[in-house]
């Protein structure tokens, strides 16, 4: 649970930007393609009224890292790295991070890190590392389109996964920075629990990730609130995976943090993975939620399992750097 260390080269977010599917499917539309569920079963169980779908990786990708380069004000010449949390990449083989990096027209390195849900938080400790060893700008994008390994006749999870994409820009400022603390866990014995072989569709024991996915969510985000010095009641907003509604009141109660202060898009976006906790702190972001010197946390978990939190002090907008 490494706090940042003291005289580490820091960083803000200066952009974000969301890319989102046109195409809405509500709970009606699934259950009107014949799979045996209902739109109050779903609303209950998992908090989703709807999702997007449609679109690639690399698409939805180019769409939110254009979106937040505009708005912090850079040209893609200006990027040092492109850093892409995916684990549904286009290809074996490249990344999808080579296809976003030339259609956005970067001229930096570029690579897709695979952390399942967790993936973007990894992806923004990974980037704030780069950082303070000397990258100035860094474009940080988490994209799912889970819609490809979803198996649409299984009830147990065509109603959670979901498609897009949301970005972030880094910029690297004198003094700490933005991140205070964070964590990055794996418990690879789990990996059963949720998985897709190469060309398969998502196998998901439902009720023990459910189980899983609380304790490990609450585990990280004390890790990270202790490295960063800083308590539940001090935290202004969470941003948690947007996977289940459920699961995320079960950990803020034992986080002791209420609803009012987590940051929800899923009951419009479903599961997206990677994409997840981008959305929401955009969203919560565009909702002016979020005020200077605010502590945000950010707390995912996923496949693997995985689970990655940070606690970052608000000190960001376009004109944050
Ligand atoms: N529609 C209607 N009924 C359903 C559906 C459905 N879509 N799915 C299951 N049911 C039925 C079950 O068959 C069961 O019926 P029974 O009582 O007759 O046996 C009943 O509803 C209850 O099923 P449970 O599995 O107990 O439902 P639960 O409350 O656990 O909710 C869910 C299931 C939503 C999958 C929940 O367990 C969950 O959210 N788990 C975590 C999933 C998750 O977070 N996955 C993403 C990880 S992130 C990543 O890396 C991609």
């Amino acid at each position: 649970m490494p706090a940042v260390p003291r005289g580490a080269r820091g960083a803000v977010i200066t952009g974000w930007g969301i890319g989102l599917p046109d195409k809405v499917v509500t709970n009606d539309d699934l259950r009107a393609t014949g799979l045996d569920t209902s739109d109050e079963w779903i609303r209950e169980r998992t908090g989703i009224a709807a999702r997007r779908l449609g679109g690639t990786t690399a698409s939805l990708s180019v769409e939110s890292g254009r979106a937040a380069m505009a708005m912090a004000g850079v040209e893609p010449s200006a990027i040092d790295a492109l850093v892409l949390a995916t684990t549904t990449p286009d290809r074996s083989v490249p990344g999808t991070s080579a296809t976003v990096q030339a259609q956005l027209g970067l001229s930096c390195g570029a690579f897709d890190i695979n952390a399942a849900c967790s993936g973007f938080t990894y992806a923004m400790v990974i980037a704030h590392g780069l950082i303070a060893m000397g990258s100035e700008r860094i474009l940080v994008i988490g994209t799912d389109t889970l819609s490809k390994v979803t198996d649409w006749t299984d009830r147990n999870t065509a109603v959670l996964f979901a498609d897009g994409s949301g970005a972030v820009v880094l910029q690297s400022v004198e003094g700490r920075g933005q991140m205070l603390g964070w964590d990055l866990d794996a418990d690879g014995t789990a990996e059963d629990l949720l998985y897709a072989d190469l060309g398969g569709t998502i196998k998901m024991d439902g009720k023990e990730v459910f189980r899983k996915a609380v304790r490990i969510m609450v585990d990280s985000a004390e890790k990270s609130m202790k490295a960063a010095g800083v308590q539940a009641d001090d935290i202004a907003l969470v941003v948690p995976h947007q996977a289940n509604v459920r699961i995320i009141k079960a950990a803020c109660d034992r986080l002791g943090i209420g609803m009012e202060r987590a940051a929800i898009v899923l009951d419009r976006t479903g599961n997206t993975s990677s994409a997840s906790i981008p959305l929401a702190l955009a969203d919560a972001l565009d909702a002016g939620r979020v005020k200077q010197g605010d502590l945000i946390l950010l707390v995912g978990f996923g496949a693997g399992m995985t689970a990655a939190s940070t606690v970052i002090e608000w000190a960001g907008g376009p004109n944050g750097g």
